[in-house]
């Protein structure tokens, strides 16, 4: 049987020229190779969505510090991911705030409407949908966010509104590109 090598997650990271640029000026700025390793991982992650075995190898080579350092930083902070997201990433955050004002209710509505999973992407690699911790607006909770965008007061009954705006942004090319309109998945507050 052939080999069928590594999962793609652990391949050799090929940076691009901007990345490669980036990484300079960022280690540069520190006195210390190794104190670069959070911004580092940050443009990584900024420029590919997520941040592969191969890329964690990268930054270890490029702060000093070994992959297995560099894997317990990404495994430490829930923002990095091991893994690429849907096209559309759905996050309701869980903190005390938004737990007392129903964000399990929200949650599984958003489950339902969206046909995702909790910790989940679509088979079609649509839609990603998260609990996260405290999005730094608790007094208006349940608070979602879909891609950068936040929105506050998700109560189930305002669930299927959204989940359709999330739905229909899927087939708009300029998605993230236009002035947010009041409700729409791009909408900020
Ligand atoms: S507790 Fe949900 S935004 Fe802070």
């Amino acid at each position: 049987m052939d080999n069928p090598g590594p999962p793609p997650g652990n391949l050799p990271f090929a940076p691009s020229p901007g990345m490669l640029e980036a990484a300079a000026a960022i280690v540069a700025r520190y006195p210390e190779p190794r104190s670069a390793t959070l911004p580092l991982l940050h443009r990584v992650q900024e420029e590919n969505g997520w941040i592969s075995l191969g890329a964690m190898r990268w930054v270890a080579e490029k702060t000093g510090r070994t992959p297995i350092e560099v894997l317990g930083v990404v495994s430490f902070y829930p923002m990095f991911r091991q893994a690429p997201s849907g096209r559309r990433h759905v996050r309701v955050c869980r903190t005390l705030s938004c737990a007392l004002r129903g964000a399990e209710d929200t949650m599984r509505a958003l489950e339902k409407e969206l046909g995702c999973k909790r910790c989940e992407t679509t088979a079609d690699g649509a839609v990603t949908l998260e609990f996260v911790e405290c999005l730094a607006c608790c007094a208006t909770g349940p608070v979602v966010q879909v891609d950068h965008a936040l929105h506050e007061g998700v109560t189930p009954a305002r669930v299927p509104a959204l989940a359709a705006a999330v739905r229909a942004s899927l087939s708009e090319k300029d998605h993230g590109l236009r002035p947010p309109v009041p409700g729409s998945p791009e909408w900020n507050g």
